[in-house]
């Protein structure tokens, strides 16, 4: 990638608490890092470590029992953080759109595939007209590989895998800046996946978009991602280059779950890794490193005090005391 990276997107110190009955739970902790122009970010990590929760928060859609507890999202020069309702709107949907998982939840049953999308149009360009609106509509849908005759169907009359690339040109169809894609293509089958995923990458070229890639499939997203940023428990553990942190993952997080991941080249007589342990309850991590528990490299400072997230070459950030210089008292405690 060139060095003239433009920044989208600065997220700063971002922190998510839910107010549950058991306590406030820390599901993002202080969570920084940047989103460039044209990128595909890639955002993996276990279940439950926030990825979902740090996305919706990008677009500040956390409703209560959740609050976003500290932080600041630059978006293009601007703190969304200070947006009122209006400006929000604005923002949701031509500046930033989120593609969920669920597309029969999202989808309107009474309403056709075409007025989904003209609608969407509409609602942020009222200027457009309809016929306007439909052009553009059928050109996308056909570009996610639905036939533009499927535009007259109800969401029910669509397959699975259909109702969610209708779901993908829905937040794709405003051409907003950043794509936010939260496990976008994970129920479709593996074929379609990588179809779709290709597809991503294409629109990201054609249209300069920005992807945030949210998703379970760690094999893809080493295919189309330019960068890669693993959580645990709600934090960054690493971030960089997707081929630099594949060859020579840092965090030793980031070591066991690509040594999770199933390879079609595996020997028979080999087993696949399992890391041990499981993630922390939130409402109650560990003191320290998040990860210390599980980790086979954990220091005695690990369980004391946490690391910063440290850029150990440019571009790329580690948040591991093995890449950080002990503080001298408690080293030697
Ligand atoms: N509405 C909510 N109320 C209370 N806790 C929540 C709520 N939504 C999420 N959480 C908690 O916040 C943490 C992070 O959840 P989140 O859904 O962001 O994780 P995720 O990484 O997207 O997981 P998955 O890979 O399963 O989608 C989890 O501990 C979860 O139980
Ligand atoms: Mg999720």
């Amino acid at each position: 990638m060139s060095n003239q990276k433009e920044t989208l997107v600065q997220v700063r110190d971002l922190s998510v608490t839910y107010h549950t009955r058991l306590g406030p739970l820390s599901a993002v902790d202080h969570v920084s890092f940047d989103i460039y122009k044209g990128e595909i970010l890639g955002v993996v990590g276990e279940s439950g470590c926030g990825k979902s929760t740090m996305g919706k928060a990008l677009m500040r859609l956390i409703m209560p029992p959740g609050e976003i507890s500290s932080g600041h999202i630059i978006f293009d020069g601007e703190d969304v953080m200070q947006y009122d309702q209006k400006q929000l709107r604005d923002f949701r949907g031509r500046r930033i759109s989120m593609i969920f998982q669920d597309p029969m939840t999202s989808l309107n049953p009474v309403q056709r595939v075409d007025e989904h999308l003209i609608e969407a149009i509409q609602v942020h360009e009222p200027q457009t007209p309809v016929e306007a609106a439909l052009r553009r509509a059928r050109t996308l849908i056909e570009k996610l590989g639905i036939q533009k005759e499927r535009l007259r169907d109800y969401p029910h009359q669509l397959s699975g895998g259909m109702r969610q690339r209708v779901m993908i040109g829905l937040g794709l169809v405003l051409n907003a800046d950043l794509i936010v894609a939260d496990e976008a293509t994970t129920s479709l089958d593996v074929i379609v996946e990588a179809k779709l995923l290709d597809e991503f990458k294409k629109l990201r070229d054609e249209f300069n978009l920005t992807i945030l890639m949210i998703t379970h499939n760690i094999a893809l997203i080493a295919q189309i991602a330019d960068r890669i940023m693993v959580m645990y428990a709600g934090q960054v553990a690493e971030i960089g280059d997707v081929t630099e942190v594949f060859d020579h993952p840092r965090h030793p997080y980031t070591e066991g779950l690509l040594r999770s991941v199933p390879n079609i080249e595996l020997d028979e007589r080999e087993e696949l890794y399992k890391m041990g342990g499981e993630p922390p309850n939130l409402s109650r991590p560990p003191a320290g490193c998040r990860f210390h528990p599980r980790c086979a490299q954990a220091m005695p400072i690990c369980a004391q005090r946490e690391p910063e997230l440290t850029e150990i070459s440019p571009g790329r950030f580690v948040h591991c005391w093995l890449y950080q210089d002990h503080p001298q008292e408690v080293a030697h405690a």
